[in-house]
């Protein structure tokens, strides 16, 4: 698989979809996160607990008060994907690329500094110009074990980490998955943004609408067979949660609107018979045939609709000066697109998501783990969030 993916650095660029932001709305995003920026620093004493997990509620008010200012435009090129292909990239987002200093070493700098006097003018400003962004195309949330519950994640690689299985690697494959495939609140839509990436590393695509396969195989595929666990970055509790069987696909609206919810690493595919394994692993096959690399270039977005493609990330070498791959990541639900009934009675293996921009009458989710936000209208400041072992946290550091 690693060799196959890796070759794929120059795939088919006109797979994957492109929409270009007009220019006035490009400056239209970032003008705006410099005021809500500037109108925040005149009203909080703590703009580094504000950095810390964009969860303030004057920061969420702010944006859900003023993205409607925004022109209808940016809103039109920041909806789902709209082909096959479940990715889209949305270009010009203007940005250069001395203004938001060095990639940081590691998450929790990158959020540290964005608090900082020094950075606050542009990392931040950055942070809240990808909430717009995210804000435009549904609703932003985070989760309570990742990156410190914080609703943008900075993607980039660490010093130590290489060869791991996780995000903050680089030299290693990361082979393609569902967000958060385990639980009932992942996301819609995974947006990633890019400030730098001077290698033109890869993050792979692949479309399950794009695969083929037999109807034996779709149907041994729909079939709730085996759990999807959580990632070893959730700790070791989850045993004592019940792993109910899930299919792998949704297959009953058809070939062209199959769904899907993905993560080998995480499945024990040896509980399942030879058949279902064998339908699995041509799906795996499958998905690989079909992927497509996207390099981003700064100022373009990555929009990954999580229900219809899986992605991954090709191996490359860090270089740690301060230079290398540096994205942003939010989560995004779309409200439009509720989860099937079948998955509400999930329990999530206890991990919850920080909803600040939910509305609080919605407890759709509640089994599967919200964090609501307070009866009387109030959002909660985030609590004090479960860190993730950064050492194998695929999500919070590099899951692209
Ligand atoms: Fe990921």
């Amino acid at each position: 698989m690693k060799g196959v993916l890796s070759e794929r650095k120059t795939l088919h660029p006109q797979d994957i979809e492109r929409r270009e932001l007009p220019a006035a709305a490009g400056r239209a995003v970032r003008e705006l996160a410099r005021e809500i920026s500037t109108t925040l620093d005149a009203t909080l004493h703590d703009a580094t607990a504000l950095a810390a997990t964009l969860t303030d509620p004057a920061l969420i008010t702010q944006i859900d008060a003023r993205v409607g200012e925004l022109p209808a435009e940016l809103r039109h090129a920041m909806r789902p994907p709209a082909t096959a292909a479940g990715a889209t990239i949305v270009s010009r987002l203007p940005l250069t690329d001395d203004e938001f200093g060095p990639t940081p070493p590691s998450w929790r700098e990158a959020a540290e500094w964005s608090g900082t006097a020094a950075r606050r003018a542009s990392s931040l400003e950055l942070d809240i110009a990808m909430m717009l962004l995210a804000r435009s195309a549904g609703e932003p949330f985070g989760w309570q074990g990742q990156q410190g519950g914080r609703l943008v994640n900075n993607i980039l690689p660490s010093p130590g980490h290489e060869h791991e299985q996780s995000g903050a690697s680089s030299k290693t494959l990361l082979s393609p998955h569902s967000e958060d495939a385990f639980h009932p609140a992942r996301a819609n839509l995974l947006m990633l943004g890019c400030l730098r990436n001077p290698d033109s590393v890869g993050t792979t695509v692949s479309s399950v609408r794009r695969v083929q396969l037999t109807a034996d195989q779709r149907r041994l595929l729909s079939t709730p067979t085996l759990p999807i666990l959580p990632d070893v970055s959730y700790g070791t509790g989850h045993e004592r949660y019940s792993a109910p069987p899930l299919p792998t696909l949704w297959t009953a609206a058809g070939p062209d609107e199959t769904t899907l919810r993905y993560d080998p690493a995480y499945t024990p595919l040896d509980d399942a018979d030879a058949a279902f394994r064998t339908a699995y692993a041509t799906l795996t096959a499958e998905l690989e045939r079909v992927c497509m690399t996207a390099a981003l270039t700064p100022g373009e977005v990555l929009l990954v609709d999580n229900d219809v493609a899986v992605h991954g990330r090709v191996p490359f070498t860090a270089r740690y000066d301060g230079t290398d791959r540096w994205l942003k990541r939010v989560n995004i639900r779309l409200p439009e697109r509720p989860r099937r009934a079948e998955e509400a009675d999930e329990n999530g293996y206890g991990q919850r998501i920080i909803a600040p921009f939910r509305a609080a009458s919605t407890t759709a989710f509640a089994s599967g783990g919200v964090e609501p936000a307070r009866a009387d209208g109030h959002r909660e400041q985030t609590p004090v969030a479960i860190e993730r072992d950064t050492a194998h946290d695929r999500g919070s550091v590099e899951h692209s």
